[in-house]
């Protein structure tokens, strides 16, 4: 099997849901690669594995690192990550960021967060052949300056704004646009808005797409559970019940028992 396509995805709009999920590392990666048509790699890395507050603080260097180790477990899907907060600011700055990204990485695309006065910096990028999937809704970049998460599209002009977003950055030359934190009814419009496939989280099913944060999904992240995390497995509870056993067996000498020595 070969590697899933940016141009297949955008066909995927209106037949197919795109399926997404993020990893951070090779091993993962390698889990989910072919399952799922795309993996991000998230700065939501910066809370979940560096246990920061929020994702501000990632760096460039971390992300290369990380997309790196994703890129060496994924065979098959595409792999898209984050610019971290920062390193877009002005379409000259993004520009040499993300070909740093493309040099150093095997990453098919990035994707920054922010409306339509993101459009001429996704225009630079797009123009030196660098793929972007836009982020609009709930951007968690903005969480300081917002002060808090807070979720979109709950008044008319609310969603005519995230509409107007969508649209701008489709025309600035997104392939795709992430759609965060926002009420269904927001969601939808958006994406019948635009006419590439738009990837919904915490957005209802109304998008071209999911995406869901791994460790949220398989309940490794124990401190705070978002009211759209569905847990598809027992992370947490399936390492801790095998640590225990691991640490109960060293202490009695049952492990290693014969079979497991040379
Ligand atoms: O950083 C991340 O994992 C993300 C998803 C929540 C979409 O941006
Ligand atoms: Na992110």
């Amino acid at each position: 099997d070969k590697k899933v396509t940016l141009s297949a995805l955008q066909a995927m709009k209106g037949k197919e849901p795109i399926v997404m999920v993020t990893a951070y590392d090779a091993l993962f990666a390698k889990l989910f690669d072919g399952e799922v048509e795309m993996i991000l790699v998230g700065d939501s890395l910066n809370m979940s594995f560096l246990g920061k507050p929020d994702t501000l603080s990632a760096t460039l260097e971390q992300m290369i690192y990380h997309t790196q180790a994703v890129c060496n477990g994924a065979e098959k899907s595409i792999v898209v990550l984050d610019m971290p907060f920062g390193t877009y600011t002005t379409p000259e700055m993004a520009v040499a960021n993300a070909t740093k990204v493309y040099q150093q990485t095997d990453a098919q695309a990035i994707k920054i967060e922010g409306g339509k006065e993101r459009a001429p910096i996704i225009k630079a990028l797009v123009d030196n052949g660098i793929a972007v999937v836009a982020h609009v809704g709930l951007m968690p970049q903005f969480v300081r300056s917002e002060g808090g998460y807070k979720v979109r599209g709950k008044d008319a002009e609310d969603i005519q704004q995230m509409i107007e977003d969508a649209k701008a950055l489709e025309a600035a030359g997104a392939f795709m646009v992430l759609v965060e934190g926002v009420k269904a009814e927001a969601a939808k419009a958006i994406t019948d808005a635009v006419s590439i496939p738009t990837i919904g989280i915490g957005a209802g099913n109304v998008t071209d797409g999911q995406v869901l944060v791994w460790s949220d999904m398989f309940d490794f992240f124990e401190a705070f559970t978002p009211k759209f995390v569905k847990k598809y497995g027992k992370g947490a509870l399936m390492i801790k019940e095998g640590l225990q056993q691991y640490r109960d067996e060293v202490k009695s000498r049952e492990f290693p028992s014969e079979e497991y020595s040379y």
